[in-house]
């Protein structure tokens, strides 16, 4: 299943190492879900799903709620006459000032398809600030929007940080963690997807709080960059390291390899004396 957000840093193209080294449960924890790339494609009985992002959230929530009619609203923003810079900067201005939180969430998927390469990028007073992106003709994701209604009935929608995620994780839940990755260079940071930065401090105090749920019995899977910052930082779990194809371009012609990890924080099993 494919997310209907284009989002930075989503995991469908790596979802099949995800799901080998996701350990089984009777619910699913994502504290960064994202565009719910992971949620979509794995079979937990429950989903507690959350993000810091209060736009995405309020989406999901009334996408989760409405489903058909809510999609056929959004639809209406997605013709021609809606393709247009000027309507695009007259619909951003709306969504930044409007208390109609219908609305709102309508039109976070209209900027998320009509702006510049899907980015999600908020000034520091919060206000959402993607220029056009000027695509003759953005796709409206009618099906995936289904799907993700459909699935979204064993999920519980949250706006939060990742520590208060993670503090609701319980025995028998299973915890993945996508957060902003730690940059491969110091001006390659992009981490807009809402105000506030995520930075060593943030990225120290995850693996800190997946090591406590580890101890727990509660497994925590995370991802990030390969980098010897997060080596150190991860040291208590156990690596499974890889390359991937990264596109920095929208043109896709400028494209490089980064190399990413998979960390599992588990506790180790006692072993029986002989
Ligand atoms: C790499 S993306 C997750 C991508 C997701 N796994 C997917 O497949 O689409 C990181 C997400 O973390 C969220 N985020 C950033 N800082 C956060 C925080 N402090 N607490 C919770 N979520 C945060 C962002 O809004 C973003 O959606």
């Amino acid at each position: 299943m494919k997310p209907f957000l284009k989002w930075a840093g989503n995991k469908y193209s790596i979802l099949e190492r995800i799901a080998v080294k996701l350990p089984s449960g009777q619910r699913l924890i994502e504290p960064f879900v994202g565009s719910g790339a992971v949620f979509l494609n794995t079979s937990f009985r429950e989903n507690l799903l959350a993000d810091n992002n209060p736009d995405l959230i309020f989406l999901y929530r009334t996408l989760q709620e409405e489903g058909q009619n809510f999609i056929d609203y959004c639809r209406s923003f997605f013709d021609e006459e809606h393709n247009e810079e000027t309507i695009y900067y007259q619909l951003r201005e709306t969504f930044n000032t409007t208390e109609d939180c219908r609305l709102k969430a309508a039109l976070f998927l209209y900027l998320n398809r009509h702006g510049y390469n899907g980015l999600c990028r908020y000034n520091a007073k919060g206000i959402f600030n993607t220029p056009f992106g000027r695509y003759k003709k953005p796709y409206f994701p009618a099906k995936e929007m289904l799907s993700f209604h459909q699935k979204s009935k064993s999920a519980l929608f949250i706006c939060a940080d990742f520590a208060e995620t993670m503090g609701q994780a319980q025995s028998g839940d299973v915890v993945y963690c996508d957060p902003p990755y730690v940059p491969l260079s110091p001006t390659s940071n992009f981490t807009s997807y809402s105000t506030g930065g995520f930075g060593e401090l943030q990225q120290i105090q995850l693996a800190t709080l997946a090591e406590e749920l580890a101890m727990k019995g509660i497994p925590v899977l995370l991802s990030n960059h390969d980098t010897p910052f997060v080596r150190t930082t991860y040291a208590a779990a156990k690596l499974n390291s890889f390359d991937v194809q990264r596109y920095i371009s929208c043109r896709g012609s400028n494209r490089n390899k980064a190399k990413e990890v998979l960390a599992l924080f588990k506790k180790k099993r006692k072993r029986k004396d002989a």
